[in-house]
């Protein structure tokens, strides 16, 4: 099954054409990377596969469904419910505690306080986080952000997780944390679109596909 298909996809910025005519299909389960050289376009690619930005031409499809034929409400259902990001830089709420950050996500679906709780306690676990659930995220290590970035990409149970550099701060033992965890997340049936520039990174996917000068070459 596609689960996320571009067709012809294009994105100018001003005079600049950053994606120049894009086909990609993301299958239901893969684990794709994305790699190629920095401001080649990864990034903007990303955040249209993820629906936080579109095209100036061509089409966007989530689960067959046509992006832009959308209300903007449906747009964001499938980006909260559906889709988990990990970005490089975090984006978590530095004042708030990992176990809100894992839990605002569901509380914005609707799931009950208790539950949504219960739900982060147990990701944090999981990605090694016990005990540290009400700290502050400026009270743990880049690694520790990463992995509750990860927790609370997690936390509506998505269909993808569209992770841009998910590593790109972190050390080696950190990185190989992070991936580890992707791969798994991948092996339990979730589906895992990565951007990096490291190729033994992207080595780790079932597939790679590059990226130059706002069109994939491979
Ligand atoms: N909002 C924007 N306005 C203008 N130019 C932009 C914008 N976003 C991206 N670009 C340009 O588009 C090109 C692709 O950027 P993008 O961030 O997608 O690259 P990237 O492959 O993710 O690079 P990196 O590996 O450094 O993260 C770059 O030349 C960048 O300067
Ligand atoms: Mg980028």
């Amino acid at each position: 099954m596609v689960l996320i298909e571009l067709i012809n996809v294009k994105k100018r910025v001003g005079s600049e054409e950053i994606l120049k005519g894009i086909d990609l299909k993301v299958h239901k389960g893969e684990f794709l990377a994305i790699i190629g050289a920095s401001g080649s376009g990864k990034s903007s690619l990303l955040y249209i596969m993820g629906l936080l930005d579109f095209p100036t031409e061509g089409e966007v499809f989530f689960k067959g469904q046509q992006v832009s034929s959308m209300d903007s409400q449906m747009v964001s259902r499938i980006r909260n419910e559906s889709i988990g990001f990990v970005f490089q830089f975090h984006y978590l709420l530095p004042e708030f505690t990992l176990l809100e950050n894992v839990m605002i996500p569901m509380l914005k679906k609707g799931i009950q306080r208790p539950q949504a709780e219960e739900r982060a306690r147990e990701l944090l676990k999981s990605l090694g986080l016990g005990g540290k659930e009400k700290r502050k995220i400026y009270q743990v290590s880049g690694g520790e952000m990463q992995r509750t970035a990860i927790a609370r990409a997690l936390a509506n149970n998505p269909e993808v997780i569209l992770a841009d550099e998910p590593t790109g701060n972190l050390d080696s033992k950190n990185t190989a944390i992070v991936m580890q965890i992707l791969q798994e997340i991948n092996r339990s049936g979730t589906t895992v679109v990565m951007v990096t520039h490291e190729l033994e990174l992207a080595k780790k996917a079932n597939r790679i596909l590059q990226m130059k000068d706002g069109l994939l070459v491979l």
